[in-house]
């Protein structure tokens, strides 16, 4: 049988809390000696075997590629989408570098919300009934459409708007006054006009190699900014996992029939997926519908997946890298679409700084930090700076996601509120609210969502 290939040097690109958490996750690995973020933070840099680049340009490509093959790392991975967009992993690829993350082609699944329904219809993978248009006029005539046979419309812009692209509208007045601002700037733009779906959503990510997929555990995000989903969109202020209404079963039924018929369809189209390819997913009465892919590890949705994996993820982004991961999977005893997890479960919740989703404020002192690590939590930092003396400042948006752990999602919950209750900064914006609806052990069984047919496949993760 063969034995895993355990990457002992890797470059992570990007500095926020994903990438923050994935470097504690993999600096903690058998056999990984040192992780190199670039940029990465001055908290990333406190993880031990992790070393910190603050001068590198986390966009440019050319200068990545020559760092990773100046310190031979064996691996790159890629955190946020921005670089994806740039190219960077296709610099990588170009100097020879193993890339967790795809090219800039195949990352238009996400940087493209057109590319992303166009390629989903070919793969006979459902999303909401949708229309791209290049002018107002056109897309106005759609959105009434829809609105007079449903209940709502959401407007897209067709790019990456740093998630503040999505309007979702009660009324078609809304809808028309989303659209005008689209419209409403000089040069040309792509508007993506959707039904507007209803069901609790879900974040199904799986580490992909261009053919296979397997799929982390299932996680919720919280998208909104305040208690009960209320206020603007934000980049999420919140996650847990697992997700009592998406069990096992369905999620390695969604793997089949979601990320596996989009991995064929672009290979086919010759620009294969190697990567994390997220899927937003909806969970409707008529079964779970993809709203959006992403082309990375969701953010704050890692900061609790990465604890609750039961086995090493170097070995399997090295093997994803290299298109190699169901063999990479074998000697874990792994037969079904699901990695194993532990039966834990984990609770994040976001502290955001004032001002944010809008312009935040910053550099405010953090305190507490070392009370909310003292209670057990895990705390990955988003965006801190920090002092000579020792002390750690906001800078940024989301600040920092404090991630309690336990055997329930009650305790891991009850776990986080404990934790962030120490955290204090001024403007401090959080929820309340998260995993406060899934608490209480499973969902119960007229609430969990099945696929609309066909039994689900056998063999999934072990041990959860
Ligand atoms: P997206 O970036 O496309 O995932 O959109 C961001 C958020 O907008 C999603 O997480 C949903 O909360 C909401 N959303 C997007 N599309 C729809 C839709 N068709 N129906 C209902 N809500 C949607
Ligand atoms: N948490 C949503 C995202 O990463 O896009």
């Amino acid at each position: 049988m063969s034995v895993p290939v355990i990457p002992t040097r890797i470059l992570l690109v990007g500095g926020g809390g994903r990438e923050h958490a994935l470097a504690w996750r993999l600096a903690r690995e058998p056999g990984v000696e040192l992780v190199l973020v670039a940029p990465g933070s001055a908290a990333i840099a406190t993880e031990p075997q992790v070393r910190c680049l603050p001068n590198v340009d986390p966009l440019d490509g050319p200068a990545l590629a020559a760092l990773a093959r100046a310190e031979a790392v064996e691996l790159a991975v890629i955190g946020p989408e921005a670089p994806l967009a740039a190219g960077v992993a296709d610099a990588f690829v170009a100097a020879g570098v193993p890339t967790f993350g795809p090219s800039r082609a195949a990352a238009r699944i996400e940087t493209s919300k057109a590319f992303c329904h166009e390629v989903a219809s070919a793969a006979g993978v459902r999303m909401a009934r949708a229309g791209v248009f290049g002018g107002l006029e056109p897309a106005r005539a759609f959105a009434a459409r829809l609105a007079a046979e449903g209940d709502g419309v959401v407007v897209k812009a067709d790019g990456l708007a740093a998630g503040k692209g999505v309007t979702v509208c009660d009324t078609l007045a809304q809808a028309e006054a989303a659209l005008a601002a689209q419209f409403a700037g000089p040069g040309p733009a792509t508007v993506v006009v959707e039904e507007r779906l209803h069901g609790r959503e879900a974040s199904l990510i799986a580490l992909c190699d261009g053919r296979e997929a397997l799929g982390l555990p299932a996680a919720r995000d919280h998208k909104r900014l305040g208690d009960g989903d209320s206020g603007p969109n934000t980049g999420g202020m919140g996650a847990f996992s697992p997700v009592p209404d998406l069990p096992d079963s369905v999620a390695a039924e969604l793997i089949e029939r979601v990320h596996r018929p989009i991995l064929t369809e672009l290979a086919r189209r010759g620009t294969p997926f190697r990567g994390a390819l997220y899927a937003g997913l909806i969970l409707t009465p008529d079964g779970p519908t993809l709203l959006e892919c992403n082309a990375r590890f969701g953010d704050p949705e890692t900061q609790v997946l990465v604890p609750r994996l039961s086995i090493p993820l170097g070995p399997l982004l090295l093997a994803a890298a290299q298109g190699r991961l169901a063999a990479a999977a074998r000697p874990y005893g792994l037969d079904g679409p699901l990695l194993p997890a532990l039966p834990s479960a984990a609770v994040a919740i976001v502290a955001a700084a004032a001002g944010y989703p809008g312009p935040p404020r910053g550099g405010d002192p953090i305190g507490g930090l070392d009370e909310a690590l003292a209670r057990g939590a895990l705390v990955f930092h988003a965006g801190t700076s920090l002092d000579p003396d020792g002390t750690y400042r906001t800078r940024g948006g989301r600040v920092l996601a404090v991630v309690g752990q336990g055997a329930t999602l009650a305790a891991a919950r009850a776990a986080a509120e404990r934790a962030i209750e120490r955290i204090a900064f001024a403007g401090l914006q959080r929820r309340h609210d998260i995993a406060a609806d899934a608490v209480g052990g499973s969902a119960p069984a007229a609430d969990q969502v099945a696929m609309a047919a066909g039994p689900a496949p056998a063999g999934g993760g072990a041990g959860r």
